[in-house]
């Protein structure tokens, strides 16, 4: 039998021979998740409020990926073109997210009235809202932070759990890392359903062992966050590109307009000032009610707000919330959407190849 050297994982271009392999043998990773709602990746975008647009969620739809219109608490007419603007860029399937801190009823008759049939709750129990979408042929994922959560959820329908981590970007649910998270959740589920893992995976890597835990899939939040097609500041993008793993913290103090949130963010001035300052609680934070920056059409967004710095703002970017995963330190190139899923699904199997190598 031939035997095969092993090779340290991922990092490093594919040598020639490899390159021609996959290429020749055109593999794909498939899993049930992918069935289940139709997809030809098994990745999900993060569905990141404030910053995917309707090319960036199209982009990842239309690379058989599953994108997500985050519906937040915005206006009900603002939902409805982000929905438009989304659907008329794609014909792959879509989902919205909706965050259960606020009532979400007439955002999701909005959605199954637009057709959309895959509703991914966040922050909270969606059990009410199961029947209605499994009544419309629809499917439910929820985000939840640990196993016993899961349980619940798949006993109340829930057909697809998203195991969130600590590591990961933006509000966090949890207190438990993605490698110890995962399988505990694979194992509360039983096999009921797919499970897919959230927080600090952001390359092949990151999928291969995402796999490896028992997940049928990945959330990439992050990374896509400095895709060319992210609807943030260039100043923002950048500090991704810079940054690193060592670099973010989870914090509280970004909660205005969404109060007693956690989120990770990369560390900035607000966050330091506050920190030497005594770490006061809400209302007697240093310069609580500075403004700090403005949109084009002119309003206004405060210190400690939860709004992040969008394409067009002006002012003091630096201090609004950057919202980023532990995995930004992976973050290195700006690249497109598409640029992106093929480089990550490209390097899982890599990775997988060469784990298979060091089999005797
Ligand atoms: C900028 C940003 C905004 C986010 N907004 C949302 C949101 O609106 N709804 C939601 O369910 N999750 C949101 N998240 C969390 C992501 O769904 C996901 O759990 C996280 O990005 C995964 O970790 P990663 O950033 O390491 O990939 C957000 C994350 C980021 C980075």
């Amino acid at each position: 039998m031939k035997k095969y050297k092993s090779k340290p994982l991922g990092g490093g271009d594919m040598s020639e021979a490899e390159t021609f392999f996959a290429v020749a043998h055109k593999k794909k990773i498939q899993t049930r998740l992918c069935k289940v709602l139709n997809l030809e990746i098994p990745i999900f975008q993060a569905p990141m409020a404030g910053a995917v647009t309707p090319q960036l969620i199209s982009a990842v739809a239309n690379k058989g990926g599953l994108g997500m219109v985050p519906l937040s608490n915005l206006p009900i007419e603002v939902c409805e073109k982000l929905i438009d603007d989304t659907l008329a860029l794609s014909h792959q399937p879509i989902g919205v997210n909706l965050i259960l801190e606020w009532d979400q009823t007439e955002r999701l008759e909005l959605s199954l009235k637009k057709g959309i049939k895959i509703i991914w709750f966040f922050w909270g129990d969606p059990s009410s809202f199961i029947d209605k979408i499994h009544a419309a042929d629809g499917k439910v994922i929820l985000t939840v932070g640990s196993a016993e959560e899961a349980k619940h959820a798949v006993d109340a329908g829930v057909d697809v759990i998203v195991a969130q981590g600590w590591e990961a970007g933006g509000h966090v649910w949890g207190h438990v890392a993605t490698f110890p998270l995962v399988p505990a959740v694979v194992d509360a589920v039983a096999g009921r359903v797919p499970v897919v893992a959230a927080g600090g995976i952001a390359d092949g890597r990151g999928l291969a062992a995402a796999l490896a835990l028992g997940a049928e899939g990945v959330v990439l939040g992050t990374r896509l966050l400095s895709s060319h097609e992210a609807g943030i500041h260039e100043k923002y993008k950048h500090r991704l590109l810079e940054a690193k793993e060592t670099d973010t913290v989870y914090t509280d103090i970004f909660e205005k307009g969404w109060p007693h949130s956690y989120s990770r963010v990369l560390r900035n001035s607000t966050y330091d000032q506050w920190l030497t300052s005594g770490q006061a609680q809400s209302g007697q934070r240093p310069g609580e009610h500075d403004i700090v920056a403005y949109y084009p059409s002119g309003q206004s967004v405060e210190r400690y707000s939860r709004n992040l710095p969008a394409s067009m703002m002006e002012g003091n970017l630096e201090a609004l919330a950057h919202y980023a995963g532990q995995s930004v330190g992976l973050v290195k190139n700006r690249m497109s959407v598409p640029e992106i899923l093929d480089e990550v699904v490209r390097d899982a199997i890599k990775c997988m190849r060469t784990c298979q190598t060091l089999l005797i």
